[in-house]
């Protein structure tokens, strides 16, 4: 039906006769000529209908937004006058010869140049024309690009892509799990994988040696920005690999993407020991674009009157930390410094006590502070030195429970490198290593800090005695304070996966009756083996620049993991359940949910 995109013309087709089909992005009437712009999904060009093609003219006048339109006609250049440089095509346009009407359309509920102003769940609700924006074109075309050029990768790298079962048994990544009903099987559920993991790892036990595969996974947790109940991974495993050769290899893949979609070489990434990058960072993603580090000063006020920081000065679990913003003094008002003490109270910090340092030179004149009272000078000075304050600086406080404090100020971090844009750099990616096995579930047991596949960096014996203190063998590849990906080197012997199973208090019985396949495949011959998955979303995300991953995800789901274009989950009638051997708990809530109008919540 066509010969061209619109937007794929230019300078070099004048003279040519092209056939362009597309939708109605705007249509003006310029005193007896009428301009159409034409769009499909390359983008946009003008075509021009004037009168002396009578029945094409009169054609053109009843054409309104977003009709299906065909046309032929000749590439002309512009009169210099009328040269567009904002438009890709604006150097031509088309003198239309030939017009029909493919198909007409309702006026749209929002106009697609104008969409900041709908609220998102319109945009979601008629997604169908949302996608027509050139914003999201350019995103879902460019995640195109991605995924090729990562099967390009991964296949010159000699991975085999294999497809993993979506029906299966629960996969413990952390999440809630969706389920589906058995029809055939009463009373029992298939579970959705939260990802590949178990099957990859059978994989490198069948002896397939490097999988890979772009993988639906789906999770029932709380959403944000970079959070979707249903994504995709770029899965991958292999084996007789180290953890480095595993790195390296992944590591490639990065950096090919960056080199080739966008023109970016990274320079050596670092690799940084999780330790410190909660001591420093207060998180263990940290964005390295943000030059401000967190300081720990304990030490200095264990035998201080003020309570608020002696307390937790002398509690081992405790944490006392300083966080300097140079130059702080002037950049922050005190309207800012009650927003800020606002902000970490959402991660239980009970104040944000602070110092501006006016004149270090005077330490009872010099420091602007609401607590600096109670600091005798000695500590004052032993503050501003182990920070290096400067005159000018601002100097935040955290004192609590370690957690409390770490996100807190990790949070806070953050929010100053963006508040004060002092990013130094426009893509700063990391490594974070040697991660902890285990973290206390506060209940007097353990849980895994990556999953209970991940191999420790220590006997079984020594895991068993000291579990709080083993680290793993895991890596997440972090970008711009983002984790893009994780992954770790695995269990391959039976008596080490048993130990780690015993430790999350995971009884012989439920082994066998959860993880039975795994642990007698691991009994067959497993090659040592590991992996990591990359979040594809995210990696879209930021390649493109949005701040959310439903931005790059053609059909997302809402903040309370709804589809408001489809409506989904929705009801299912009474046969239908009967056939699954299901009965709803709460009847009248089905119904009632069935006839309100969906949750919007971003
Ligand atoms: P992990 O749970 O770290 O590891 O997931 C890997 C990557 O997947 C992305 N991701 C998500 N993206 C969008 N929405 C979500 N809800 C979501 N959850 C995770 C992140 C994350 O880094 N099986 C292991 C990998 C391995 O060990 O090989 C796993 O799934 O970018
Ligand atoms: P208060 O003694 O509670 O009036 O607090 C004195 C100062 O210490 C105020 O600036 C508070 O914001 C700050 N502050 C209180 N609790 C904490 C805490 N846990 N960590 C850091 N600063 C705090």
């Amino acid at each position: 039906m066509r010969s061209q995109y619109c937007g794929a013309l230019n300078a070099s087709h004048i003279n040519q006769e092209v056939t362009l089909c597309g939708w109605v992005d705007g249509r003006r009437d310029h005193g007896g000529v009428i301009f159409i712009d034409l769009r499909d999904r390359e983008g946009v060009v003008q075509v021009v209908f004037d009168p002396d093609g009578k029945e094409n003219f009169a054609l053109a006048d009843k054409v309104r937004g977003e009709y299906v339109l065909q046309v032929t006609g000749k590439v002309r250049a512009r009169a210099a006058a009328t040269v567009n440089p904002n438009m890709p095509t604006g150097e031509i346009e088309v003198y239309g010869t030939a017009l029909t009407i493919l198909n007409e359309a309702k006026t749209i509920p929002f106009p697609l140049d104008g969409y900041t102003t709908v609220g998102e769940e319109t945009r979601l609700k008629y997604r169908f024309l949302d996608l027509r924006r050139a914003e999201m074109q350019k995103n879902l075309r460019f995640r195109s690009k991605v995924t090729s050029a990562i099967r390009n990768y991964l296949d010159r790298n000699g991975f085999l892509d294999v497809e993993t079962p979506i029906l299966t048994r629960a996969t413990p990544e952390g999440a809630r799990d969706y389920l589906v009903p058995s029809r055939t099987h009463d009373g029992k559920f298939f579970a959705l994988p939260q990802s590949p993991q178990l099957f990859k790892q059978l994989l490198m036990v069948a002896g397939y040696d490097r999988y890979y595969q772009i993988a639906k996974c789906f999770r029932d947790e709380d959403l944000r920005a970079d959070r979707q109940p249903e994504f995709t991974q770029i899965d991958i495993e292999t084996s007789f690999m180290s953890q480095e050769q595993i790195m390296e290899v992944t590591e490639g893949m990065f950096r090919e993407l960056f080199k080739d979609l966008l023109n970016i070489e990274f320079a050596e990434i670092k690799h940084m020991p999780f330790s410190e990058a909660i001591a420093k960072y207060g998180s263990d993603k940290p964005d390295m674009r943000i030059p401000l580090q967190l300081v720990d000063i304990k030490d200095l006020v264990t035998e201080v009157e003020f309570k608020v920081f002696a307390g937790p000065a002398n509690d081992p679990k405790s944490r006392v930390t300083a966080l300097k913003v140079p130059g702080g003094n002037e950049k922050l008002t005190r309207k800012q410094i009650d927003d800020y003490t606002k902000f970490v109270s959402i991660y239980g910090a009970k104040g944000l006590a602070y110092i501006k340092v006016n004149d270090k030179s005077d330490l009872e004149e010099g420091l602007q502070s609401p607590i600096v009272k109670n600091l005798p000078v000695p500590v004052r000075a032993a503050i501003l030195e182990r920070v290096g304050a400067e005159n000018g600086d601002l100097i935040f406080f955290g004192a609590d429970k370690h957690k409390i404090v770490t996100e807190a100020l990790g949070a806070l971090r953050c929010k100053l490198g963006a508040d004060l844009n002092l990013y130094t750099t426009e893509w700063a990616p990391l490594w974070v290593v040697d991660f902890p096995m285990f973290e206390d579930d506060d209940k007097g047991g353990w849980t895994s800090i990556h999953h209970p596949f991940t191999s420790p960096s220590c006997t079984p014996e020594q895991l068993v005695a000291s579990p709080g203190d083993a680290l793993s063998r895991a890596y997440d590849l972090v970008l711009n304070g983002t984790e893009l990906g994780g992954g770790s080197v695995r269990i391959h012997s039976p008596e080490m996966q048993q130990a780690v199973f015993q430790i999350l208090g995971i009884s012989p019985e439920e082994q066998r009756e959860k993880f039975g396949f795994l642990l007698d495949a691991l009994s067959y011959g497993a090659p040592p083996h590991g992996g990591l998955a990359f979040g594809l979303d995210r990696l879209i995300m930021l390649m493109v620049g949005a701040s959310s991953i439903r931005d790059v995800i053609a059909f997302p789901k809402t903040q309370s993991a709804a589809c408001v274009m489809t409506d989904a989950p929705g009801t299912v009638d009474e046969l239908q359940l009967r056939e699954l051997h299901i009965r709803l708990r709460n009847q009248k809530k089905a119904a009632d949910t069935a006839t309100e109008s969906p949750e919007y919540g971003m």
